[in-house]
C-alpha cells in the first residue's frame, strides 16, 4: 500500500493531506485565507504568498501528528508545482523539496489541474478512463477528455473569464463579498431566474468553448438599472451560467468518442443547481454522473496527494521549476477570442 503526503498552495488555501493508495484520507488540514483577502474583494498574490510561508510548515506538522505518523512513513511527497499564483506555488514546492531531501523521499511535482482532474477517482473507485471532465474553478473553465494519468485532451476552454471568476464578479457587483460562488448560490435560491433577461454567450456554436465576460457585463447593467431585486439577478445569472455549461457539455458529448462517465470537478462543482443540471444531462446520454464531495471540489491537498498516488514511482529533480502556467494539454489549439486563457 502506498502513502503520499500532498501539499497545496497555488491560490488562497494552505493545505496538507495524507492519502493512501486504497483511497483513505488519513489526515488533512486546510487553512483558508478568506479573512486576509476579504477587504480587497479577491486574492492578493503577495498576501497569499506570505500567509502560505507562515502557515504551511506547522500545518504539515499538524497533519502528520493527526495521523500519528512521521515523514518516514510516507512513500513520496507530492506538491502543486503550478499553475497558480507563483509566490504561493514556490512556497509549497520548495517546502516539499526540503522535506524530500531531508527524509530521503521521492518528490512528485503535481499539476494543480491534474489534481482536480483526478480527484473524482479518489472519491469513486469505480470511475474508469476515459471520462469527460468539466473542470470549472476560479481560474479555469475547460472540458477535457481524461484518457489516463497524464493523458488529457482539451475539447474546450474559455475565451475570456473562468466560470468561478464570473460567479466572483457577480458577487462583487451584488455586494456579496468574497468568496463569491457560495454567496451567489445562496442568494439565487430566493430569486426568480426569469425576472431578469441575461445573455447566454456562445450558446449553440459548433465548438464547445465558453465565454462569460458578456454575461458579467449584463449582470452589471441589470444591477445599475436598479429595477431588479438582487436575488433575481443572482438567480438569473446562475441559470444563464448553467444553461451555457449544459449546452457546451452537450456539444462536447455529441462530438467526442463516448466516455465512461460525465464528471465535474473544481470549485464551481460545489454548486448544487449545476450538479443537478449535469446529472440530468448525463442521463440523456445514458452515462453515470460523478461529482466529488464538496470538500474535494474546492482547492485541497487530498487531491494533490491522490495525484501523487496515481504517479507513484515518479521522482522529480530537486531543481524542477514552479510554473505559473502549465496547460494539461499543451497541444490544444487556442480558442478564438481576445483574452484567451489556458
Ligand atoms: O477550485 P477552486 O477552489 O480554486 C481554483 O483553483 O480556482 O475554485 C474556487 C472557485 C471560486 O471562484 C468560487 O467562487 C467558486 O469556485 N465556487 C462556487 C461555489 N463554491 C465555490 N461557484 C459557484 N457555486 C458554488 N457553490
Ligand atoms: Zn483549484
Amino acid at each position: 500500500m502506498g502513502l503520499v503526503l500532498g501539499i497545496e498552495s497555488s491560490c488562497d488555501e494552505t493545505a496538507a493531506a495524507l492519502v493512501t493508495s486504497d483511497r483513505r484520507i488519513l489526515a488533512q488540514r486546510i487553512a483558508s485565507q478568506d479573512d486576509e483577502h476579504r477587504p480587497y474583494g479577491g486574492v492578493v498574490p503577495e498576501i497569499a504568498a506570505r500567509a502560505h510561508s507562515e502557515r504551511l510548515t506547522p500545518l504539515i506538522a499538524a497533519t502528520l501528528a493527526d495521523a500519528g505518523l512521521g515523514l518516514d512513513a510516507v512513500d513520496a511527497i507530492a506538491a502543486t508545482a503550478g499553475p497558480g499564483l507563483i509566490g504561493g506555488v514556490m512556497v509549497g514546492l520548495v517546502t516539499a523539496k526540503a522535506l524530500a531531501l531531508a527524509a530521503h523521499k521521492p518528490l512528485i511535482a503535481i499539476n494543480h489541474l491534474e489534481g482536480h482532474a483526478l480527484s473524482p477517482r479518489l472519491a469513486d473507485p469505480e470511475l474508469q478512463f476515459p471520462y469527460l471532465l468539466l473542470l470549472v474553478s476560479g481560474g479555469h473553465c475547460q472540458i477535457l477528455m481524461v484518457e489516463g494519468v497524464g493523458r488529457y485532451r482539451r475539447l474546450a476552454t474559455t475565451i475570456d473569464d473562468a466560470l468561478g471568476e464570473a460567479f466572483d464578479k457577480t458577487a462583487k457587483i451584488l455586494g456579496l463579498g468574497y468568496p463569491g460562488g457560495p454567496a451567489v448560490e445562496r442568494l439565487a435560491r430566493a430569486g426568480n431566474a426569469k425576472a431578469v433577461a441575461l445573455p447566454r454567450p456562445l450558446l449553440g456554436t459548433a465548438e464547445p468553448h465558453f465565454s462569460f465576460a458578456g454575461l458579467k457585463s449584463a449582470v452589471l447593467r441589470a444591477k445599475q438599472t436598479a429595477l431588479h431585486a438582487d436575488a433575481d439577478i443572482a438567480a438569473a445569472f446562475q441559470q444563464a451560467a448553467i444553461d451555457c455549461v449544459i449546452d457546451r457539455s452537450r456539444r462536447a458529448l455529441q462530438s467526442a468518442d463516448m466516455p465512461t462517465a460525465l464528471v465535474v470537478a473544481g470549485g464551481v462543482a460545489a454548486n448544487q443547481a449545476m450538479r443537478r443540471a449535469l446529472e440530468a444531462l448525463a442521463g440523456e446520454f445514458g452515462l453515470p454522473f460523478v461529482a466529488p464531495p464538496l470538500a474535494l471540489c474546492t482547492d485541497n491537498a487530498a487531491m494533490i496527494a491522490w495525484a501523487g498516488i496515481e504517479r507513484l514511482g515518479q521522482n522529480d529533480p530537486l531543481d524542477c521549476a514552479a510554473r505559473p502556467r502549465w496547460p494539461l494539454d499543451p497541444d490544444a489549439a487556442p480558442a478564438r477570442g481576445a483574452g484567451v486563457k489556458a
